[in-house]
């Protein structure tokens, strides 16, 4: 077996879910402190050894290309005013690894995303990450695409993230329906996208990770419009389950959520809270902030 180098990063939905900003802004430009989304999602990629990547892009999306292209305008001002550590942090996002693009002319679904990579891909096996969600892993565990990859690699079948949500909030995604358990490898019997609640069979959920085999560019030709009339990549897989089996690993981290409101504001601080030059102040003013809101009078903003 052929170890995994390509992975597929679908980055062209409208990003309603944090509109009004999104409207001109891509939502995987989204920053994280000073990083922006996608950045994450592709060194998630590189550090799991996947060195080829094409990030499936929409009209209005093309600032996500910039961010990866060089700008030697830019690089000369910073080697002039011997700014070296953030030259060097550019000419780094410069190897990450090898980026391509690709166009959805019409926002058909996840489902019509994957399938514009099709040709990219080629008859090999393939990793997809979703671009406006971080995965952080548990720590001294490898980068989460890196799981699925080793589940992969053991059971030579494609491998979906998942996570356990409470049951309130499934409807917000692919449900899986498992068969059987061995530690946090689940055989897959039915998958599901946005269920109402009453009729979700478990409450554990696709976490914006995949590994597929090439297998899935069949069924995503396939696949009719589902919910919201879009092409959905969870009826995909349904109908892939009936040639082969599939499984879900319960991942070894923690899901952020960039393309929501409350997903960007938890994501800041805790990742703001990582960094040593600011921890102490950020901690320091927070602290001041959580004593506001039980004591309204004695809040101190951050000094600079
Ligand atoms: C997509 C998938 C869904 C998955 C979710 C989070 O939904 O369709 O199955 O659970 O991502 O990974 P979206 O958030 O794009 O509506």
């Amino acid at each position: 077996m052929k170890a995994i180098r390509k992975a597929v990063i679908p980055a062209a939905g409208f990003g309603t879910r944090f509109l009004p900003f999104t409207r001109a802004v891509p939502k995987e430009l989204i920053p994280l402190v000073d990083k922006p989304v996608i950045q994450y999602v592709v060194e998630e990629a590189a550090a799991a050894g996947i060195d080829e990547i094409v990030i499936v892009i929409s009209s209005g999306k093309n600032a996500i290309q910039e961010h990866f292209n060089p700008v030697p305008a830019l690089e000369e001002r910073l080697k002039a005013n011997g700014k070296n550590e953030l030259l060097d942090e550019l000419h780094r996002i410069d190897t990450i690894a090898k980026i391509h693009y690709v166009y959805q002319p019409r926002l058909d679904g996840l489902g019509d995303a994957v399938l514009r990579a099709r040709a990219f891909v080629g008859g090999e096996s393939f990793a997809v990450l979703l671009g406006d969600t971080v995965l952080d892993a548990a720590p001294g565990r490898p980068p989460v695409i890196g799981q699925l990859l080793a589940a992969y690699e053991k059971h030579e079948a494609p491998v979906v993230a998942l996570e356990q949500v409470p049951m309130e909030r499934v409807s917000r995604y692919g449900v899986i329906d498992p068969a059987g358990r061995d530690g946090r490898l689940y055989q897959l019997r039915a998958l599901v996208e946005k269920p109402a609640v009453e009729e979700a069979p478990s409450n554990l959920v696709i976490a914006s990770r995949y590994v597929f085999t090439p297998d899935i560019f069949e069924e995503l030709e396939k696949t009719p419009r589902g919910k919201g009339n879009e092409i959905q990549l969870t009826d995909a897989m349904r109908q892939l389950l009936r040639r082969r089996p599939m499984y879900g690993y319960e991942i070894e981290g923690r899901r952020y959520d960039l393309g929501s409101k409350l997903g960007f504001l938890s994501a800041t601080v805790e990742f703001g809270l990582r960094r040593p030059e600011f921890r102490a102040q950020f901690a320091a003013y927070l602290r001041s902030v959580v004593r506001q809101l039980e004591e309204p009078e004695c809040a101190n903003p951050p000094e600079k």
